[in-house]
């Protein structure tokens, strides 16, 4: 018996040496091809990160896990030459996403840095980049969705602007740019009900070939009220542009923290979350699907 369970005690331990699977899937975005989704081995340096599952063409990142589009992707391998690079100036990007479950202090987001173009490792061995240099190197950053069914936020990050500019509902966000409320946005509200999936669309309009706004907007079959957050001035647009053109990876992840209160907190804009809040209520992980892209 004793060594059985020695047997046992070593095989959870190599399954727990080797983590969850780089290569979780493969998703068809519409107007691109096939995208092989990777998944990061480290959150932050040191700190494993969650996994990132395919299920039916559904992203499914879990708590703490962030994954990659990519166009080739092999286990345990992370370079950066490998990432998807999406031209998305003068393009529209839309996809579904199903966040019920991320409660107060959860964060499930989607957002495109430029980490396609980063040589740099990184502290988190793989080509990772922010704007807030999570895991060392600095990049533009363009949050389209950072939420949970209280409260949204999008915001545009030069590379080294860590407040960068947010616009949505909930907590802070700079310059004041709150177009919506908890009677439009949230569970069981009248334009986006986060308990069920909605739609979001981001468009990076253009002239002349420079970054003029970024524009998002949240719909959801049945209701007849699409909210959108629009971003124009930024003294970052030129620098955002540039990054667009030269092409930026999408990323999917789920975080949380006790301390989420900058996004769905009183805040200027009135957030329905009251910090301190405890442990954040982060149930079933959210899901984004039906990527496509479009010319606008
Ligand atoms: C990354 O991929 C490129 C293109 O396939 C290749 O030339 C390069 O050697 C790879 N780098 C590493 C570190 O494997």
């Amino acid at each position: 018996m004793a060594g059985h369970r020695v047997l046992l005690l070593l095989l959870l331990s190599v399954v727990r040496a080797e983590g969850h699977s780089t290569c979780p899937g493969v998703i068809a975005v519409g107007g691109h091809g096939p995208v092989r989704v990777t998944s990061t081995k480290w959150n932050m340096p040191g700190d494993p990160a969650g996994p990132v599952d395919v299920v039916a063409g559904k992203v499914v990142p879990h708590m703490k896990g962030r994954a990659y589009f990519a166009g080739a992707c092999s286990e345990g391998q992370f370079n950066h030459t490998s990432y998807s690079s999406m031209k998305l100036l003068g393009k529209r990007l839309r996809y579904t996403t199903d966040i019920s479950g991320a409660g107060c202090g959860c964060n499930a987001a989607f957002y495109l840095v430029a980490m396609a173009h980063n040589a740099e490792l990184s502290g988190c061995d793989d080509h990772y980049c922010d704007a807030n240099s999570v895991c060392g190197p600095n990049c533009a950053e363009i949050d389209v969705q950072e939420a949970n069914r209280f409260a949204w936020h999008s915001a545009l990050h030069k590379a080294y602007d860590r407040n960068g500019v947010a616009g949505g509902y909930g907590g802070w966000t700079q310059g004041a740019t709150y177009p919506f409320d908890s009677a439009q946005y949230g569970p069981g509200s009248k334009c986006i009900d986060t308990s069920a999936p909605f739609d979001v669309a981001v468009s990076f309009h253009a002239t002349g070939g420079t970054l003029k706004a970024m524009e998002v907007t949240l719909s959801q079959p049945g209701r007849t009220c699409p909210l959108s957050v629009h971003m124009g001035e930024y003294p970052g647009m030129a620098e955002l542009g540039a990054a667009l053109s030269a092409g930026m990876t999408p990323v999917v992840s789920y975080w949380s923290s006790p301390d989420m209160a900058w996004l769905d907190g009183p805040g200027m804009g009135k957030g329905p979350c009251q910090s301190p809040y405890g442990q954040p209520k982060c149930s079933a992980a959210p899901q984004f699907y039906g990527f496509a892209l479009e010319d606008l």
